[in-house]
C-alpha cells in the first residue's frame, strides 16, 4: 500500500505546493486545514488528478479534539502514516510593535503556530513508533515548516518569530527523542515566499529583494521551492541527517562583508 503524508495547512500555499509535489512521488495525502471543503474541493481535484487517495480533513491545528478526530479518520481510511508536514501558521492579525503588541495576538498566534504542532508532533510520533515496532522496515519523518523568523528578529511581529524559533527547538527535541527509533526529524526555514500570507507585504518585499538587494538569489521564493526540500526528505534522501534544517530563502541568512 502506498505510504501516507500528512500536510498541515494544506489547502493553499506552501502546504499545497508539498501536498502536490508529493502526491507526485506516489503518496497518498491526507490534507488538514481550517477552510470547509467546499472552498478546497478544486485544489482537492487537482491533487487527486495526481493519481492518489486524497484525504480532507477540516481541523484546526490549535484543537485537541480536531486533531484526535482527524488521527482517527486516517486510521480508518489508510491505517498507516509515514510523513507529517507541520505546515499550517498563521501571521499576527496585525503587526504590532513589541512594545505596543498584546496578549491576545501572542497567545492567537501561539497555539496554531506552536502548541498546536508540538501536540499534534507528540500524537503522530507515537503513531510513527507503534508503526515502527510493528514493522521495521517502517520508514517515516517528520517535516516541520519554521521560518528564516527563528533566527532573524522582526519587533513589528514579535510573536511570530518566538513561535517559529520554539518550533525550532522543537525539531531538535523530537528529533532527540525519536533518534532510537531511526525517524527523523527535519525542519526547512522559508525565506519570502509568494503567497497569500505575504500578499499584504508585497510592495515592502519587492523594495528589498529588487531594491534593497537583502537577498543573494534575487527573486521571491515560491512555495515550490519549499515543496522540493520537502520532497527530498519525505522521499529519505537524506534518511542519515535527522535534526537537519535547510534554508530555503535565496540566501537571504547568509553573511556578507
Ligand atoms: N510565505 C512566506 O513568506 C513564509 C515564510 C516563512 C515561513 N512561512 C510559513 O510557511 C507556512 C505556510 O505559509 P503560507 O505562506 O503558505 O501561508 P498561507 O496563509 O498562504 O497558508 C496557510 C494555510 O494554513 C491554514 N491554517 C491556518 N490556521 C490553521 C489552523 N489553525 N489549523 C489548520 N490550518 C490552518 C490556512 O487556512 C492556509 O490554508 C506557515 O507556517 C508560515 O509561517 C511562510
Amino acid at each position: 500500500m502506498s505510504k501516507v503524508a500528512l500536510v498541515t495547512g494544506a489547502g493553499r500555499g506552501i502546504g499545497y505546493a508539498i501536498a502536490g509535489k508529493l502526491a507526485d512521488e506516489g503518496f497518498n495525502i491526507v490534507v488538514m486545514d481550517i477552510h470547509e471543503g467546499s472552498v478546497v474541493a478544486d485544489a482537492m481535484k487537482g491533487l487527486e488528478d495526481k493519481g492518489v487517495e486524497v484525504l480532507y480533513c477540516r481541523a484546526d491545528v490549535s484543537n485537541a479534539a480536531d486533531r484526535n478526530a482527524m488521527l482517527e479518520a486516517v486510521k480508518k481510511r489508510f491505517g498507516r502514516l509515514d510523513v507529517l508536514v507541520n505546515n499550517a501558521g498563521v501571521a499576527p492579525r496585525v503587526r504590532a510593535d513589541i512594545l505596543e503588541a498584546s496578549e491576545e495576538s501572542f497567545e492567537f498566534v501561539m497555539k496554531i503556530n506552536l502548541q498546536g504542532p508540538y501536540f499534534l508532533t507528540q500524537q503522530i510520533a507515537n503513531y510513527m513508533v507503534e508503526q515502527k515496532q510493528a514493522d521495521d522496515a517502517f520508514n517515516g519523518c517528520i517535516i516541520n515548516i519554521s521560518s528564516t523568523s527563528a533566527t532573524v528578529a522582526s519587533p513589528s511581529r514579535g510573536e511570530y518569530c518566538l513561535s517559529k524559533a520554539a518550533m525550532s527547538m522543537m525539531t531538535q527535541l523530537f528529533a532527540v527523542r525519536l533518534g532510537e527509533f531511526d525517524i527523523p526529524v527535519y525542519e526547512i526555514r522559508p525565506g519570502i515566499i509568494k503567497t497569500d500570507m505575504t500578499a499584504v507585504v508585497t510592495e515592502k518585499y519587492d523594495n528589498l529583494i529588487f531594491n534593497e538587494g537583502i537577498l543573494l538569489q534575487k527573486r521571491w521564493g515560491m512555495p515550490e521551492d519549499i515543496a522540493k526540500a520537502a520532497a527530498m526528505m519525505a522521499r529519505g534522501d537524506i534518511a542519515y541527517s535527522t535534526g537537519q534544517v535547510i534554508e530555503v530563502d535565496g540566501g537571504f541568512t547568509k553573511m556578507r562583508l
